[in-house]
């Protein structure tokens, strides 16, 4: 494999490290558009100390706040027009994903010219944004590792569909991941988190090229210091020390390290995606359904490396390399786990039905598809098979 690799951005980690927060945004610019999400970084001081910090760094504030989960496409195209008329020249977002993914989308729509939806993959005539405002990443949430990737996700909320773009320019110029932020999140949102963070090395995991121990090491390395942590940050959302390892391992899980060189498509995300859409289901609950159903389909057609996975996550003895039922207790291992701090694992959990399947696997291969029509991954999944997995999770 050749590849190249860079991430640019500035990581400050810690608890304590919002107090940087103005120093690091001054450099940056002096009127900042502070990104926030429904409301609980108000409700829990978070909102007043970023201020506080702000203001004592010279840093002025236009606020844009409300951003939903599933972040939409009117909802960046509101805060980029606040950004405009207050002029602002840096952004920062102090939430979870949906606030970090659209505070990205809106510091480059100052420059994009035409629709911003155009940005996203699966548009006809793709192009993506070169240029964006400086952005501040303050995650208060472990899950998307958005804070230190050019990635973001976003829905159209006309048409039910959500798609991602990833672009150089965003991004985030400097990440402050302070682990005393996500005290205070519940523990089902602190388990969707997990969720997520562990799917994202998953994806790479089994849907990545051959040859690849060192990120095989990596991905294996995130699941297991989720799994360790994770149940002890869900328990008592104080343990500060869980806390931290949950989200170190949330940054490391998407910031590039583990997928580099992977070449790998992320075909459980791109179906969740299509269910958070159509049912607005927080993401890492979606996974938790979608993930060991897939996982169930793909191992069918390479039983060994689910083989490997039980054998090296959970310790399950493999008979032979391509030992299928030390696979299938390695899922439903990983399955229970999922459970076990309190993630959904049926469809039904989350109020979905089968009325609409057949939709969700249409509109998945509307964002993504290879040149036979397939949703890529290993293997590539034709809407029937899209439409079968989901049946399997009813
Ligand atoms: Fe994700």
């Amino acid at each position: 494999m050749k590849f190249e690799f860079q991430n640019p951005t500035h990581l400050v980690f810690g608890a304590g490290t919002l107090s940087k927060l103005g120093e690091v945004v001054s450099s940056y610019g002096k009127k900042a558009l502070l990104v926030t999400g429904s409301g609980s970084v108000k409700r829990n001081g978070t909102f007043e100390r970023a201020i506080s910090s702000l203001k004592a760094a010279g840093v002025s504030v236009a606020e844009c706040s409300g951003v939903e989960p599933n972040p939409r496409l009117s909802t960046v195209e509101r805060g980029a027009a606040i950004a405009r008329k207050e002029g602002c020249d840096v952004v920062v977002a102090l939430g979870g994903g949906s606030a970090m993914d659209a505070a990205k989308v809106m510091a480059a729509a100052l420059f994009y010219d035409g629709e911003l939806w155009n940005m996203m993959a699966g548009q006809e005539n793709r192009k993506l944004p070169s240029q964006a405002l400086p952005v501040v990443t303050v995650p208060t949430l472990a899950a998307t590792g958005s804070e230190m990737n050019s990635g973001a996700v976003i829905t159209n909320e006309k048409t039910a569909i959500k798609s991602f773009v990833t672009a150089k320019c965003l991004y985030p110029k400097t990440a402050i991941v302070d682990p005393e932020l996500t005290a205070s999140v519940p523990p089902d949102q602190t388990a969707y988190g997990i969720c997520d963070l562990i799917t994202h090395v998953t994806e790479s995991y089994f849907n990545g090229v051959d040859g690849t121990p060192l990120q095989d090491r990596f991905a294996e390395g995130v699941i297991l210091t989720a799994m360790e942590w994770g149940p002890r940050a869900v328990a008592d959302g104080n343990d500060i020390e869980a806390r931290s390892q949950v989200q170190w391992a949330s940054v490391a899980a998407l910031n590039g390290w583990v997928q580099v060189g992977t070449a790998s498509p992320f075909p459980v995300h791109m179906i969740e995606h299509t269910l958070s859409a159509h049912h607005d289901i927080p993401h890492g609950a979606g996974l938790a359904v979608v993930n060991p159903a897939w996982m169930r389909f793909a191992s069918r057609i390479r039983p060994e490396r689910f083989a490997t996975f039980a054998s090296r996550i959970f310790g399950i003895p493999m008979q032979n390399p391509e030992d299928a039922r030390a696979a299938a207790e390695g899922i439903d291992r990983f399955e229970a786990f999922l459970r076990s701090i309190g993630c959904p694992t049926r469809l039904s959990e989350t109020g979905i039905g089968e009325k609409l399947l057949e939709r969700y696997a249409t509109d998945t291969l509307l964002v993504a598809r290879d040149s036979e029509g397939r949703l890529p991954g290993r293997p590539p999944m034709s809407k029937e098979d899209i439409a079968d997995v989901l049946r399997s999770a009813l």
